[in-house]
């Protein structure tokens, strides 16, 4: 099943895509990539990146996150996630990567991403329902 996305998203899923081309995965052969939309307009996008010692891997989301705040600094927001791969098999973003999206996606911001049965767009506070927080004041 293919649900249909509109076009923005089909576009930012393009871009997910080409950035999976670069992805550095000889453990796993799964080759990622996202693509993050963020509200001053422009789109950032990362790649897996694993290591010999399995754990210190990279994911695509995380790779995307660390280089939109190193380019355009602390105040940026999501406004769309796309997630992608070149081995045809869902892949949701992991759990880590839904934590430390939250703390610059807007609740409302589609995320795109192969599932089992499709592509899947759902909202990002449906995707991570109850990210950590913490209040300091
Ligand atoms: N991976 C991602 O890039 N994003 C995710 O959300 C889950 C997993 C990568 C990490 C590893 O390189 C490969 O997929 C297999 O787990």
């Amino acid at each position: 099943m293919t649900t249909n996305v509109d076009p923005a998203l089909e576009g930012l899923l393009g871009q997910a895509r080409d950035a999976a081309r670069n992805s550095y995965s000889p453990y796993s052969g799964f080759r990622v990539g996202a693509a993050l939309r963020l509200a001053s307009g422009g789109v950032v996008t990362g790649t897996n990146v694993e290591n010999v010692s399995y754990g210190l891997t990279m994911c695509a989301e995380r790779s995307a996150l660390v280089r939109a705040v190193s380019e355009f600094g602390p105040t940026i927001r999501i406004t769309a996630i796309a997630v992608a791969n070149l081995n045809n098999a869902a892949s949701p973003p992991c759990g880590a990567c839904r934590q430390m999206l939250a703390e610059f996606a807007l609740p409302d911001a589609p995320v795109v991403f192969p599932a089992a049965d499709g592509l899947r767009v759902m909202s990002f506070s449906d995707v991570l329902p109850l990210a950590f927080d913490m209040k300091l004041k």
